[in-house]
């Protein structure tokens, strides 16, 4: 009997593991229908945004096959599984979901799910890609603080064909002040011809409470290169430091404190009183007792 029992339940795991497993089926009239919106780049890159903030996270960088290991896992966008779809079969399956895969029908457009699944064609073979990511390129980074003007200056160089390093202009750099949870971005700037750039420090900028700041610079995306950190520059205002930090402010007066802070102390103080004086009270009656 209990074997039976297993035999079936063994089948039944079985079963239901193919089933999952199984080919995605849509059905016939969805198949076939077509992709209305065009493939042009701007539906491509409007594209790739709905991608980097919906399906990144579990289906990876295109080509690089670094998606979630989840079961059955999240296909690449260039693999054969995604790509034989037709657009009419992508477009229900991203609808509906399946298993680990949610469903989009709620939270994206229906013109933004075709213009996905453009971003998608752009890495069907027969497709000519309308977005091709260029390698990140060399580059170097200067930066100087001029504590004076209270002004970051910045020179960008970027490595040619020949290994050569020549002034980087139009390019995004990002300024941010270092803090102890990480960087706060404070301003961008774009480098001019000469692949210069400067940066005038906000008159609102506060720093620790001497005014000090730690301003990292970085180049903007596409490019490799060492973030340059300014330590310690002296170029905001100081930090007010409010008194109630100031030490020992609780036992040297009361002004600066706050009535729940007080309360709660006294609260815990008399609490603890009373406890010492009921047991003293209870020790008192286990001695009278002894006495009679
Ligand atoms: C939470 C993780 C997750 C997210 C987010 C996600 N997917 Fe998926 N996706 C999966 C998994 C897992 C599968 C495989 C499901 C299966 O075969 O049962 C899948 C399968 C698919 C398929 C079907 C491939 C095939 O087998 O034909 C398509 C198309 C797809 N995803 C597109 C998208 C798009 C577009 C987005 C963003 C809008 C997205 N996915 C977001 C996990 C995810």
């Amino acid at each position: 009997m209990m074997r039976k029992i297993y035999l079936l339940l063994t089948l039944a795991l079985f079963v239901a593991k193919q089933g999952m497993s199984q080919e995605w089926l849509v059905p016939d009239d969805q198949k076939n229908i077509k992709n209305p919106s065009g493939y042009t780049l701007e539906n491509v890159k409007a594209g790739k945004n709905l991608y980097l903030v919906n399906c990144k996270s579990c289906h990876g960088d295109p080509g690089k096959h670094n998606g979630l290991p989840l079961v059955p896992p999240p296909p690449d966008l260039i693999s054969d599984l995604m790509q034989n779809n037709t657009d009419g079969e992508l477009f229900y399956k991203i609808s509906h979901g399946r298993g680990g895969m949610p469903q989009f029908e709620k939270t994206i457009s229906v013109d933004d799910r075709w213009r996905l699944i453009n971003f998608i064609r752009n890495f069907n073979k027969a497709n000519r890609p309308l977005l091709v990511e260029a390698p990140p390129k060399k580059a170097k980074l200067l930066a100087s603080v001029n504590e004076v003007e209270k002004r970051v200056e910045v020179f960008a160089e970027v490595e040619d064909k020949n290994g050569a390093y020549i002034k980087l202009p139009d390019t995004e750099v990002k300024i941010s002040a270092k803090k102890a949870f990480g960087n706060i971005p404070i301003g961008d700037i774009l480098t001019n011809a000469d692949g210069r750039g400067e940066y005038v420090i906000p008159e609102t900028l506060i720093g620790d409470e001497n005014g000090l700041v730690n301003i990292v610079v970085e180049l903007g995306e596409g490019f490799i290169t060492d973030k340059v950190v300014l330590d310690a520059a002296k170029v905001g205002q100081p930090k007010p430091t409010p008194k109630l930090i100031r030490k020992q402010v609780l036992w040297s007066t009361n002004d600066n404190v706050q009535t729940w802070l007080l309360l709660s102390y006294l609260g815990a103080v008399g609490a603890a009183w009373l406890a010492i004086g009921y047991v003293i009270f209870q020790i008192f009656k286990i001695w009278k007792l002894g006495k009679e």
